[in-house]
């Protein structure tokens, strides 16, 4: 039993080395979504559920619980943090060309309907994060008027 005793040592001394290697913080601020919020006109319910399912992983800002600054937690984290925004940020809008933006909200249509977003990992902690059938609608909802200011197509008021 000694050697159980002596990989838990090990084990937890591993757990607090780890603690001290320094992992990139998504920290921007809120503001870098103002462009994006300004174009898209999303309602305050609508804001309400990108805050909460959406923006930790595309937009500058993650806001982050307590578990998730413990490593190895972090790592996770950090990563699929860097994959969302790699591939959707909502806080460079402003970077973003309109065929880009009409495209990435085609996206975000397609991932409210089908629910591969947000990502199962997730909402598995995030409970609040999870979609109803009908917020999964009124979000695509906004996602499709919002396109049409991108489409060429006339602006909704
Ligand atoms: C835990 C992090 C996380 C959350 C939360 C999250 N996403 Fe993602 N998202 C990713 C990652 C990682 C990718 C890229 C890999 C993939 O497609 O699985 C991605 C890809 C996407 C894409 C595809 C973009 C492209 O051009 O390929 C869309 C659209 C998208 N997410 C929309 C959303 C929406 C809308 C929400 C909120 C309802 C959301 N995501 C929540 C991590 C996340």
């Amino acid at each position: 039993m000694v050697w159980i005793k002596r990989f838990l040592i090990l084990a937890l001394i591993a757990l607090v080395v780890i603690q001290f290697i320094p992992v990139e913080k998504n920290e921007g601020g809120y503001e870098s979504l103002d462009t994006f919020i300004a174009e898209t006109k999303p309602s305050e319910e609508a804001q309400a559920i990108l805050m909460s399912s959406c923006y930790d992983c595309h937009s500058n800002q993650t806001d982050y619980p307590w578990y998730s600054k413990i490593a190895p937690v972090n790592f996770w984290l950090a990563d699929h943090i860097k994959d969302g925004k790699r591939h959707l940020n909502f806080s460079d809008w402003s970077n973003y060309n309109d065929k880009r933006k009409d495209h990435k909200l085609e996206e975000a249509i397609e991932a409210f309907e089908e629910g591969w977003m947000p990502l199962e990992s997730y909402t598995f902690i995030h409970k609040d994060a999870d979609l109803t059938e009908e917020q999964r609608e009124f979000m695509a909802t906004w996602a499709k008027a919002a396109r049409l200011r991108y489409s060429g197509a006339a602006q909704p008021q």
